[in-house]
This record gives C-alpha cells, sequence and structure tokens, in this order.
C-alpha cells in the first residue's frame, strides 16, 4: 500500500507541476475510503485547492483524466468523485503481494534497523527477599516484549536483570533472621519464609525504631565483608533467585545476566572519584549531590551524610560499566513512571560527566498498577501474588480445555500457554503508560479480545492448513472484499513491528494482533475453503498460510505461546 501510495503521489507530483506539491507534502492527503466500493485509497482534492488555486471539483476531474492515462501497475483504475479521486488496487498486485509474503515467510516483518547494533534492556529487576506481585507485571513482560521486537530488527540484545540485593533492607533481613530467623525453616518455605522475616522486622521497628540502627549496623558488616553476613545474603539471594527462575520459566524468559546492584558494590569507590574529580561533587549537610537546578530538577543524590551510597549512584556506576562490557548503541531501562525522575536526573548526571552517550540511556515508563483503586503496598496485605494469578489462569484454561477437546495431546501446557497468555495479552493491551486498575475477572477473562482468542485463531489456521493441500498461487483471482482487507492488514505486519520498535510500545502489537484475528474471522465466515476450488482455493489457502506465519510472529512478539492444537 505505502509503494503504491508513493508511485501515486509522484505521479501526481509531476502532472501538477508546483513547488509547493511534492511527493512527499501529497503522501499526508492519502485517505482510506469508507467502504470498498469507493476504492482503497483516497485522496481529498480540497486539500490542494489552496495551492492549485481552483475548485476540489475541478483538481479531481482535471487529475482523473491526466493520471487514467498513465496508471501505475498496481492499480486498476482512478474514479473521480466530486473533488475525490478514488484509487482501485489492481487484484493482480494483492496477488503478488500474497506471493512476496509467503516468499519470506517466517521472516515477512522482520527489518533491519538493529544491525550491527547492541541494546542492553535491564528489566524485571525485582528486589530479592519479596515474592513477585503484579506489581512486577509490567517491567517483566513489556522488557521482554520490546526485548524481542528488537531482536526481530535485527539487534544484538542482552537482557539483564539488575536484581534489588544491596543496600540497608538487607541489613533489616539479616536482623530479622538473627532475632527470629531459622535456617531450616527458609529452606523449606523459601521466599515465603524471607518475606515473612522482612514484615515482621517493619511491624517491630514501629515498636522499637533502635533496630533500625541495627539494620545499618549489620549492612555495614555487610558492605565490609563480614563472613557471616555475606553467608546469610547469599543464601537469601539464592532462594529468591530459584523463585523467581519458575516464573521466568513459565513465562520463557531468560536473561544474560543477573548482575544486581550488589555486583557494583566494589565499582562505585572508582565513580565518586570521577564525580569528585569532574569538580560535580557538592556538600550539603554532610551528604554528596549532584547538583541539577540548572536543569529543573532536584539534586542527585550520591553518597548519604553515613557515607553509604545510593540507588542513583548503583545505577551510574552500572551504567558506566556496561558501556565498557557490551559497547551498546542503547540501554533501555523498563520501570513504572514513578521512577522517571531517578532516571533523569543520574542520565544528566552522565551526560554532566562528559560522556556523550547520555541520550543511548533510555528509560521506558509505565503506567502503574493498582487494586480496587488503592495502590499496591505489600506492607498492608493489598498484593496480588503472581502466581495465584498465574494458578488460577492455568486452572480455568484447563477446565475449558478439559471440556472442550479433552482428548488433546499435551494438556498441561497447552493450559499454562493459554492461561498465562490471557495475563499477558491483557497486560500489553493499552498503551504502556495507562494506569492500569487490576481486576480479576478482567485478567482471567478468556472471551473477546483476549491471548486465549488470538490463540484459537492461530489455531484455527493450522487446522485448516493441516486438513488442505496447499498449491501455487495464480493471476487469476478475483477477490472477495474479506480477502482484501485480510491480506492489507497482513501486509502491514512490518510497519507496525518498527511503529512498536520507536515507540517502545509492545501495545502497537497487541491491537495489530486483533485486527488480524478479526479480519481472518471474518474472511473465514465469508470465504468458504471446503467449498472454493483451483486459483481461489489456492489463494485462500496462501492467505491462511500467512495468518499462521505472521499471527504466529506476532504472538511471539508479545509473548506468547502459540500451540498448533488447543
Ligand atoms: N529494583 C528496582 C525496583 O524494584 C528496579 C530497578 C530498575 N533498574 C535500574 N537500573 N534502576 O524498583
Amino acid at each position: 500500500m505505502n509503494v503504491l501510495k508513493r508511485q501515486i503521489a509522484e505521479k501526481i507530483a509531476s502532472v501538477a507541476a508546483n513547488p509547493a506539491l511534492s511527493a512527499e507534502t501529497l503522501l499526508d492527503f492519502f485517505d482510506t475510503p469508507p467502504n470498498p466500493e469507493m476504492g482503497d485509497l483516497a485522496l481529498a482534492c480540497f486539500r490542494l485547492s489552496k495551492v492549485l488555486r481552483k475548485s476540489p471539483v475541478a483538481i479531481a476531474s482535471e487529475l482523473c483524466e491526466a493520471l487514467s492515462q498513465d496508471l501505475p501497475a498496481g492499480i486498476a483504475r482512478v474514479e473521480n468523485a466530486s473533488g475525490y479521486l478514488n484509487f482501485f488496487i489492481a487484484d493482480s498486485y494483492r496477488v503478488d503481494q500474497l506471493r512476496s509474503i509467503l516468499k519470506a515467510g517466517a521472516d515477512f516483518g522482520k527489518n533491519e534497523i538493529g544491525k550491527g547494533k547492541t541494546m542492553v534492556i535491564d528489566y524485571s529487576s525485582p528486589n530479592i527477599a519479596k515474592r513477585f506481585h503484579i506489581g512486577h507485571l509490567g517491567t517483566t513482560i513489556i522488557g521482554h516484549s520490546i526485548k524481542l521486537i528488537h531482536e526481530f530488527s535485527g539487534f544484538h540484545c542482552i537482557g539483564i536483570n539488575y536484581l534489588g540485593d544491596w543496600g540497608t533492607q538487607y541489613g533489616k533481613l539479616v536482623v530479622a533472621f538473627k532475632h527470629w530467623g531459622d535456617e531450616e525453616k527458609i529452606r523449606q518455605e523459601g521466599i515465603d519464609e524471607l518475606n515473612r522475616l522482612y514484615v515482621l522486622f517493619g511491624t517491630e521497628a514501629e515498636k522499637n525504631p533502635a533496630i533500625q540502627d541495627e539494620a545499618r549496623e549489620e549492612f555495614h558488616k555487610l558492605e565490609n565483608g563480614d563472613e557471616e553476613n555475606l553467608r546469610l545474603w547469599r543464601l537469601f539471594k539464592q532462594i529468591s533467585l530459584e523463585r523467581y527462575l519458575q516464573t521466568y520459566e513459565l513465562l520463557g524468559i531468560h536473561f544474560d545476566s543477573f548482575n544486581g546492584e550488589s555486583f557494583y558494590s566494589d565499582k562505585m569507590p572508582a565513580v565518586i572519584e570521577e564525580l569528585r574529580e569532574k569538580n560535580l561533587l557538592k556538600l550539603d549537610d554532610g551528604a554528596s549531590l549532584v547538583d541539577l537546578s540548572a536543569y529543573n530538577m532536584p539534586p542527585c543524590l550520591i553518597l548519604k551524610r553515613d557515607g553509604s551510597s545510593l540507588y542513583p549512584t548503583r545505577d551510574i556506576a552500572a551504567a558506566l560499566w556496561r558501556k565498557k562490557e557490551y559497547q551498546f548503541d542503547k540501554c533501555i531501562y523498563v520501570t513504572s513512571a514513578g521512577q522517571s525522575l531517578h532516571f533523569a536526573q543520574w542520565f544528566k548526571v552522565v551526560g554532566l560527566m562528559g560522556y556523550d552517550w547520555e541520550d543511548q540511556l533510555i528509560h521506558v515508563p509505565y503506567g502503574t498498577f493498582s487494586i480496587n483503586g488503592e495502590k499496591i503496598a505489600s506492607r498492608t496485605g493489598n498484593v496480588v501474588l503472581l502466581d495465584d494469578l498465574f494458578d488460577e489462569a492455568i486452572e480455568k484454561a484447563g477446565a475449558i480445555i478439559e471440556e472442550k477437546n479433552p482428548d488433546l495431546e499435551d494438556k498441561q501446557s497447552v493450559a499454562e500457554a493459554v492461561g498465562i497468555g490471557a495475563i499477558i495479552f491483557n497486560s500489553l493491551l493499552a498503551n504502556r503508560i495507562k494506569d492500569v486498575n487490576f481486576n480479576w475477572s478482567e485478567a482471567l477473562n478468556f472471551e473477546g479480545n483476549t491471548g486465549p482468542y488470538a490463540q484459537y485463531t492461530y489455531a484455527r489456521a493450522c487446522s485448516i492448513l493441516r486438513k488442505n493441500e496447499e498449491s501455487e498461487i495464480e493471476n487469476a483471482v478475483s477477490l472477495q472484499p474479506e480477502e482484501k482487507e485480510l491480506l492489507a492488514s497482513l501486509s502491514s505486519f512490518p510497519e507496525k513491528v518498527v511503529r512498536a520498535l520507536n515507540e517502545y510500545e509492545p501495545s502497537v502489537i497487541t491491537r495489530y494482533i486483533l485486527e488480524v484475528c478479526q479480519n481472518f474471522n471474518r474472511f473465514y465466515n465469508v470465504c468458504s475453503i471446503q467449498k472454493s476450488e483451483g486459483a481461489e482455493k489456492a489463494f485462500r489457502l496462501g492467505l491462511c498460510r500467512a495468518v499462521k506465519n505472521i499471527l504466529g510472529n506476532a504472538l511471539h512478539l508479545i509473548g506468547l505461546r502459540t500451540p498448533e492444537k488447543i
């Protein structure tokens, strides 16, 4: 379609021969007509009136006359409809379009924007000793999808789970453990026990604030290499990771690195020294900070009064290390919008340090989750644990499969694919920046615009292809409107990928999936495959094959699995 648009625009530009009407300008003047009888592309001539100093009707009639003599090959005819030019795409052009989609096979939609480039993506990154709740879902699945879209666009991608595994909170856990913990229990109950200890520390600290000092002391010992504290901290980390890995496995996510905050603890002094040498550090009531008032931002805190480092300090150290290690062309951070200021601040500090790659650091924020309109808070128990949500979704999918298709092979793995798919799809449907109010029945809905609906549609295409033999697509077919519409959706896949890539927006793909599914289901209901034969049947099966390839890839790009039988 875009190629055709450009060809028409170039023809008009040469006919009009007016410097104010370049092909580029004309490209913006095209619309899609409200119904297919009015053609596939329309040009509203009133948009040319001002420049050409003629009425739209006169322009349309003159251009129609001139263009009819010399139409691009893909256009069958052009009609003048009182001030509008309506263009009709030739069926032969569409046949060629489908042929080239099929020829590209599973590669259709890929691009080379990232060829030779490296991207690093920092996502999921939970703070250890806490169980995953739906607040962690956004960064995990948005990050995963952004990584997949980059890979599809030729980037070499490095996924980093920057575990929150350093800071006073681990002093708190050590204190809680030493007072009330039991190693055996931790080994048996895993992260739940760690979580319990952590919450217990909070309630105790309200009664007895002095244990906060104890926590700082224990963390200080940890930082200075105290054997016992290090051993405990390693245990907490290992227990947490074991649990997280189960969740990642279920989601099909694999990280290239788990270098978390602690990994940078010995790399911080050099950064602080560098900031000092570059005269960027200011002392303020004993703390060290970088003044950002010239950039309308509050100062970036680097060192606390007691000399311990902070979240931004560790992020700066990590960015410098990653640049050296991976030579990235961009480094993406996916977190909730609540951290936007944090990233803007330390990105600026990196720039002030004289590094010219400040603009390769990209923060991708997303809206926050709430439950019943209230903020998620582990301490008050206003959380939905991911494990619970996943279990329920898988169980529901399993029950539906049991009812509809009890003889299906691999029932458990299909139930997982569908149950988890429902949750991912639902979370990636709206623009990422929109806040989400979590609702159980919505998250577990399998009807309408949902992941299961898309997965069923995919499986339907697979089943048609299993039952029918495909053959060479021929030129002589006359196409139904539903076939044209489906083909138009299918051929726009590459544009959607580029948009999703440039905007860091998986929802572009999610909504595209729904568009393809709707068009495919409409086509399937109107254009019988069983009753068709010859060239018509070959074309229809070709469409099914293209749906399988494109829908399959699109679903993978947002992290869904695609069972061929459901
Ligand atoms: N651990 C942090 C949290 O749970 C997210 C880390 C994001 N990444 C980063 N480089 N700061 O809020």
